[in-house]
């Protein structure tokens, strides 16, 4: 052993000294007083310019580092329950002893994932009624939540939409879609979504720059718990957006982050997803089971479409998983197992419905909670929008200054464009909650 080191050290003296020769070599002394050859005398990364933080990380941190006791996170995008803290779902933790006491082995899933996961993800958002799961008109594959479901989407439309590369986003919308449809190679436009002045709905923008927009242009559409606003159209209001959307022969893209978080009712979240199929559209469609299972980590979700018929079912499913086998080869297996055994098993499906309403329950509550303490507070401001908006974010109206004001003076931690996570609301905290908006806004 002792020669074999000796041998490698004297191969590894000479290979430096052999190096020592070219031109881009230099000698860095050691402390012993030996020297040691680098191939470059500036790093290959020197030119890498810093990017900024993650505005919602750069909360937390500030947060984490404020010592006063009840300072109050809502920026957290994760579910917390009515103490603050993260909540494994009971259905979750009983489809994982299942699974424990299955013994399963942990062989690679296919390209496009855990197909018992796959057919109960299709069933769960399109309804077993739907008349393109009864003629098999769904290609399905699983992907890393809902992010990757969007990616796959964004690669696959880049790659074969035949009318261009264009999606139109919500304006304002989910932080990431930007970057992740521009990094699959598709150009990003927006059309109008939110009125600040109102704090609701511009459907009147919205139904115009979707109606200006290029035929055959692909729309991104949330399907329900709009993040970062919280406000959703109403049944009529996706009436006249389909309309539109039909009139310019356009393509829908839905991003369904919340299916039964929203409302507590995974079929009335589906609503306008169902509501387009029924109208005859050929759409998209990103699920992810991060919130409504408390999976987050797990990166459990799937990306759909719907097709034409069986034979183009064939050739859609055989691309998809030619964007995929690069990317990750085949997705992991545990998040898509657990989620596959509570929506495959009668009654842990109930449970699992019952706890998702609890935690949607939980954020109506504390929407009401935030509302009436205002009031009784006495602020003369109209808070109706925080009880009519829906899902876990809250888009409270509030301008940067005051969030900035709110940061510092009351250790309330928000983003600056005023959005709330209402799951970092608790019974405990409401209140100190209300009184500070409340100094802010008087
Ligand atoms: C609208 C929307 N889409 C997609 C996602 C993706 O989430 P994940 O990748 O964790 O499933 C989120 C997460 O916050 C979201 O709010």
């Amino acid at each position: 052993m002792a020669s074999a080191l000796t041998r490698r050290s004297v191969c590894a003296a000479v290979s430096c000294i052999a190096r020592t020769s070219s031109a881009r070599v230099t000698l860095i002394p050691l402390r012993s007083g030996s020297a040691i050859s680098a191939h470059r005398a500036i790093s290959a990364w020197s030119k890498v310019s810093l990017g900024p933080p993650d505005a919602i990380l750069g909360i937390t941190e500030a947060y984490k580092a404020d010592k006063f006791e009840e300072k109050i996170n809502l920026g957290v995008g994760a579910y917390r329950d009515d103490a603050g803290k993260p909540f494994v779902l009971p259905s979750v933790k009983e489809a994982e002893l299942r699974l424990l006491n299955q013994i399963l082995d942990k062989e690679y899933a296919g390209i496009t994932g855990v197909p018992a996961f796959t057919k109960l993800a299709a069933l769960l958002a399109y309804s077993p009624s739907s008349k393109v799961i009864q003629e098999d008109r769904v290609v399905i594959t699983q992907s890393i939540s809902g992010t990757g479901a969007l990616r796959i989407g964004g690669e696959f439309l880049a790659k074969w939409y035949p009318y261009g590369k264009t999606i139109y986003l919500p304006m304002p919308t989910w932080a990431n879609h930007g970057a992740v449809f521009r990094d699959s190679g598709m150009e990003v436009k927006s059309y109008r979504y939110y009125d600040k002045s109102t704090i609701s709905l511009d459907l009147d923008g919205m139904l115009e720059d979707i109606e200006a927009a290029p035929e055959n242009s692909i729309i991104l559409l949330h399907a329900c718990a709009h993040n970062p606003t919280g406000v959703d159209p109403t049944p009529e209001q996706w009436r006249k957006i389909s309309e539109i959307v039909k009139k310019r022969d356009h393509f829908v893209f839905f991003d369904m982050a919340y299916q039964g978080f929203a409302s507590g009712d995974a079929d009335k979240d589906a609503y306008a997803l169902r509501y387009f199929v029924e109208q005859g559209h050929q759409l998209a469609l990103s699920q992810s089971f991060a919130k409504n299972m408390g999976l987050y980590g797990e990166r459990v979700g799937s990306f759909s479409l719907v097709v034409d018929s069986a034979e183009e079912k064939k050739r859609v499913d055989s691309q998809l998983k030619i964007i995929v086998r690069p990317m990750y080869s085949n997705p992991p297996i545990h998040g898509a197992r657990i989620a596959a055994e509570i929506l495959g098993d009668q009654e842990l499906y109930k449970r699992w419905l019952v706890e998702v309403k609890g935690m949607a329950d939980r954020i109506i509550k504390m929407r009401h909670l935030l509302k009436q303490h205002l009031e009784e507070l006495g602020s003369t401001r109209d808070w109706s929008h925080i009880t009519s908006q829906i899902g876990m974010f809250c888009y409270t109206g509030l301008t940067p200054e005051q969030v900035d004001t709110l940061r510092t003076d009351y250790s309330v931690y928000m983003t600056r464009d005023g959005r709330v996570s209402v799951a970092g609301i608790t019974s405990k905290n409401v209140k100190r909650l209300a009184e500070s908006i409340h100094a802010v806004t008087k």
